[in-house]
């Protein structure tokens, strides 16, 4: 019988590519560059299965393909509001994801961010860099503790069940939460954390906030003026995320003013392109959206889509589906 015809959109670990061309008639985007809205339509109209991540746009333009080839997209990553899960529904193709391997090198980012805001790493590390460090002396890039603080969690799931892990355990810190749904108590006891009914009402508790919520249409600018405004002056905002939950505008404005203490970004509204305003605040670090960026990260995700891949050709129901 013959290989399912799998197009691979961006370059993938080593030791996956090898096994993806192993298994199916794969090809791969040896040269790296994402694939635009016509090019994923000619995808859709040729291969079996279409493997994209976060950097390709399956919208509802791209999906508009009478009958397509393909059956299955099985995204590399965990988030995938970059897929318009109405117009798939409409062609009856499968969508997976990759979760679980990732959780605890993305929670890893957001602490490391959380730090990294709240100790000024990123102001330190630039005025060194440009030879403006004039010695140590007590008044010198003062920064917030984090040992002991508040911090809430917006999203409970894998990812911020591992951020509450390590604040709590690793720093004592005091974890609530806020969850679309009830989160059992036996959960809520590993991390000490008490969950609240709204957003609204964990704002004003925290001293760090972090972001671990699904992106896409139902959470875009979550965080907007107003709820910026509930923040403590001097609370930090922490987003490993997806870029459209947070209102840029509202946030530079917030940064600018400083009704908060600052804000720490692993991921942008339409990025890789960066609000030009957001480079201007020196109280507000940014990562290059490296949340899964790991060795054992990358490879793991790779290998749970091949796991999916073989589950749906083989007539199995794949373990991540999302649909
Ligand atoms: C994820 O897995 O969602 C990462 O953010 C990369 O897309």
């Amino acid at each position: 019988m013959a290989k399912p015809k799998v197009l691979v959109t961006r370059r993938w670990p080593a030791a996956v590519e090898a096994q993806l061309s192993e298994k199916f008639d794969a090809v791969l985007n040896t040269n790296d560059v994402p694939l635009g809205e016509t090019e994923i339509q000619d995808a859709l109209k040729t291969y079996d299965a279409v493997l994209p991540t976060v950097t390709d746009k399956v919208s509802a333009r791209a999906l508009d393909v009478t009958k397509p080839q393909t059956k299955i997209l099985a995204n590399y990553g965990v988030g995938f509001s970059h897929i318009d899960m109405g117009r798939v529904a409409d062609h009856g193709m499968t969508v997976t994801n990759t979760p679980d391997v990732l959780s605890e090198c993305t929670a890893d980012i957001a602490m490391t961010l959380l730090l990294m805001v709240a100790r000024r790493a990123s102001e330190g590390e630039r005025e060194l860099r440009a030879g403006n460090w004039s010695g140590w002396r007590p008044t010198h890039l003062v920064g917030t503790k984090v040992s002991g603080k508040t911090i809430g969690i917006v999203g409970f799931g894998r990812i911020g069940q591992e951020m509450a892990r390590r604040a709590h355990h690793g720093f004592g810190m005091n974890v609530v939460v806020y969850n679309r749904s009830r989160v059992p108590e036996g959960v809520l006891a590993q991390y000490g954390a008490t969950q609240v009914d709204t957003l609204d009402e964990l704002m004003p508790l925290c001293d760090f906030v972090s972001l671990h919520c699904p992106g896409g249409t139902a959470n875009r600018h979550l965080i907007n003026t107003r709820r910026l405004n509930l923040m403590k002056p001097d609370a930090f905002l922490i987003n490993t995320a997806r870029g459209e939950v947070i209102d840029e505008l509202a946030l530079t404005r917030a940064l600018w003013f400083e009704t908060i203490g600052g804000a720490a970004l692993d991921v942008f509204d339409g990025e890789p392109n960066i609000n030009p305003e957001l480079l201007d605040c020196d109280n507000l670090v940014m990562l290059p959206h490296l949340g899964s960026a790991t060795r054992e990260a990358r490879e793991a995700m790779g290998f749970r889509v091949l796991d999916n891949l073989s589950d749906f050709f083989e007539g199995r129901t794949p373990r991540d589906r999302v649909n």
